[in-house]
C-alpha cells in the first residue's frame, strides 16, 4: 500500500523539485517521465510525436508559455455561409466537441437564406481599477482628486502616446468610495478605449501609473496629515467585467418563413422555441446550460482568433447575471408576424497584438475572416454564439439533442473501437435510418467484424 501523509497524494509524488523552469526541454521531459510514468519510453515517445516538425514552429510554441513539454492539439474547422452584416464569411473554430461546427454550419446556411445576422456594436469602453485603502476624511480625498485629476493624463503620456495616435486612450477617471461595503476601501475607476487590442497590458501599465501617481501627489500634499498618507494600494487591475464593450447580434424574419417541412408548423415551432428561450431567462438551471451551448459557439472562435476565452467566458457569465439574477444571453420575441431573436454580449477583443501576430493559425484565421477589426470580430462572434444557440434550440424542442449529437459521436465511437475508413464508411450508412447509441455502434461493428466483442481487436475500446 502506498504511503500517504493527511491528504491523499502518495508520498512519491510529494518531492518537489527546485528550479524546474531552468532545466532544458529534454531535462523537464526526463525529470516528468521519471517521476509519474512506469513506461518512460512510451509517455516520452508520445510527447515528442505531438511536437511539430519544424523546429522553428515548435520554438514559437514552446514560448508562448513556460514549462511547455508537447503541444495539445485542438481541432480546427470552419462553419461556411454565414452571412454577417452582409458579409460571407467562413468562421474558423477551434473546439474538441463534436457536432458544435455542424451546429454553427446549419444555422449560418438556415439564416442565409432569411438575411443572414445583423450587428450592433453597443460600446467599446473597458474598464480597470486601483483598489486602495484610505483612513482618512473622506471629503478631503474627493477634493484632492478633482485637484490632480489631470496629471494622472500627463503623467501617463508615455504609455499613451501610441494608443491616442489609435485614436484611443483613457476616457474617464473617477474616484469610487466603496468603503460602506469595505471598510476605508476606495478605487480610482478609469475607463479606456483601447481601439483593435485588447489591451490588457496597456490597461494595467495606465493602472500602475496612476497608483503612483496618487500616492506621490498625496505624500506631497500639506492638506493630509502623516496618518491619511498612508494609502495602501492594494492592487492595479483591468477588469475583465466589460458592461460598456457590447455587441448585439440579431436574425429575424417573418413566421412563415420558418416552414421546414419536417411536421413542425412555423408557429408551432415559434412558440416552442420562445418557450424554450423564456425558461432560459428564469431558470438559472437551464440557463447555465443554455448559456454553455453559447459559449460553444463563442469560445471555438475566441480561441482561433487568439483571444482570451476565460476572460470572455468570465464577463459574458458576469454579464448574465447583470440584473441580479444569472439568466439567458439570448433572447427572443415576434412582433406583427416577425420572429426575431437576438444575443448582447460584452466581448472584449483585440485583432492586434497578443497572439494575433505570433500563432500562425491565429494569422490564419484573420486572413480567412478578412482581417477584422476588433469590433468586426465582436460581430462574427456573438454571430456564432447565436448561431449556435438557434441550432440548439431547433434541436431541442423539435427532434432533441441526442440524435444529431449521436451522430457527430459516432465517429468518435469508431475511432476508439479503431474502425477502418471501409467500416467507418459502412456503419455510417447503416446509422442513417437507425438510431445511434454507443451500444447500438459496437454491436454493429462486431457484427461486420465478425467478433463477439470488441475486447479482442483493440485494447482501447
Ligand atoms: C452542449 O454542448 C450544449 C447544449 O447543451 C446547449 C443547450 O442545451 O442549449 C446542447
Amino acid at each position: 500500500m502506498a504511503l500517504y501523509i493527511c491528504t491523499n497524494i502518495p508520498l512519491y509524488m510529494t518531492n518537489p523539485i527546485k528550479g524546474f523552469s531552468k532545466l532544458s526541454k529534454k531535462a523537464k521531459i526526463e525529470w516528468i517521465v521519471n517521476q509519474y510514468f512506469d513506461n518512460k519510453e512510451e509517455a516520452i515517445a508520445l510527447l515528442e510525436s505531438y511536437w511539430h516538425d519544424e523546429a522553428k514552429t515548435q520554438q514559437l510554441h514552446d514560448d508562448f508559455i513556460e514549462n511547455t513539454l508537447s503541444n495539445f492539439y485542438t481541432p480546427y474547422g470552419v462553419a461556411p455561409n454565414f452571412l454577417i452584416d452582409g458579409k460571407m464569411l467562413a468562421i474558423p473554430m477551434a473546439i474538441e466537441e463534436s457536432s458544435v461546427v455542424a451546429a454553427a454550419s446549419k444555422s449560418a446556411s438556415f439564416w442565409l437564406q432569411r438575411g443572414g445576422f445583423k450587428t450592433t456594436i453597443q460600446a467599446t469602453t473597458k474598464i480597470g481599477h486601483v483598489h486602495f485603502m484610505y483612513k482618512g476624511d473622506v471629503q478631503k480625498l474627493a477634493n484632492f482628486f478633482e485637484q490632480i485629476k489631470t496629471q494622472f493624463w500627463s503623467d501617463t503620456q508615455d504609455i499613451t502616446a501610441n494608443m491616442e495616435a489609435r485614436g484611443g486612450g483613457i476616457l474617464k477617471i473617477d474616484l469610487k468610495d466603496k468603503s460602506a461595503e469595505l471598510a476605508n476601501y476606495f478605487q480610482l475607476e478609469a475607463r479606456f478605449e483601447t481601439c483593435d487590442s485588447m489591451g490588457a497590458n496597456f490597461i494595467n501599465s495606465c493602472l500602475e501609473q496612476f497608483a503612483k501617481t496618487l500616492q506621490n501627489a498625496v505624500n506631497q500634499s500639506d492638506l493630509f496629515s502623516d496618518a491619511e498618507k498612508q494609502i495602501q494600494i492594494v492592487m492595479c487591475i483591468l477588469s475583465n467585467y466589460t458592461p460598456q464593450c457590447v455587441v448585439k447580434a440579431e436574425v429575424s424574419c417573418p413566421i412563415a418563413q420558418l416552414d421546414e417541412g419536417n411536421g413542425v408548423s412555423p408557429e408551432e415551432f415559434v412558440e416552442k422555441f420562445s418557450r424554450a428561450v423564456r425558461i432560459a431567462e428564469i431558470e438559472p438551471y437551464r440557463a447555465t446550460t443554455h448559456n454553455k451551448g453559447i459559449m460553444n459557439g463563442i469560445d471555438a472562435v475566441v480561441v482561433a482568433t487568439g483571444n482570451d476565452y476565460r476572460a470572455i467566458e468570465a464577463a459574458c457569465h458576469t454579464y448574465a447575471a447583470k440584473d441580479g439574477k444569472y439568466q439567458s444571453l439570448t433572447h427572443c420575441e415576434v412582433k406583427n408576424g416577425i420572429f426575431k431573436f437576438w444575443i448582447e454580449v460584452p466581448l472584449a477583443l483585440g485583432t492586434v497584438g497578443g497572439l494575433t501576430s505570433l500563432h500562425p493559425m491565429v494569422k490564419f484565421s484573420l486572413d480567412l475572416l478578412g482581417r477584422p477589426n476588433a469590433q468586426q470580430l465582436m460581430s462574427i462572434i456573438a454571430a456564432s454564439g447565436l448561431a449556435q444557440n438557434f441550432a440548439a434550440l431547433r434541436a431541442l424542442v423539435t427532434t432533441g439533442i441526442q440524435k444529431g449529437h449521436m451522430k457527430m459521436h459516432l465517429l468518435n465511437i469508431l475511432n476508439q473501437l479503431e474502425a477502418t475508413d471501409t467500416e467507418k464508411e459502412q456503419i455510417v450508412d447503416h446509422f442513417k435510418n437507425n438510431t445511434v447509441t454507443h451500444s447500438a455502434a459496437v454491436a454493429k461493428f462486431c457484427e461486420i467484424r465478425g467478433v463477439k466483442n470488441p475486447e479482442s481487436l483493440s485494447k482501447n475500446a
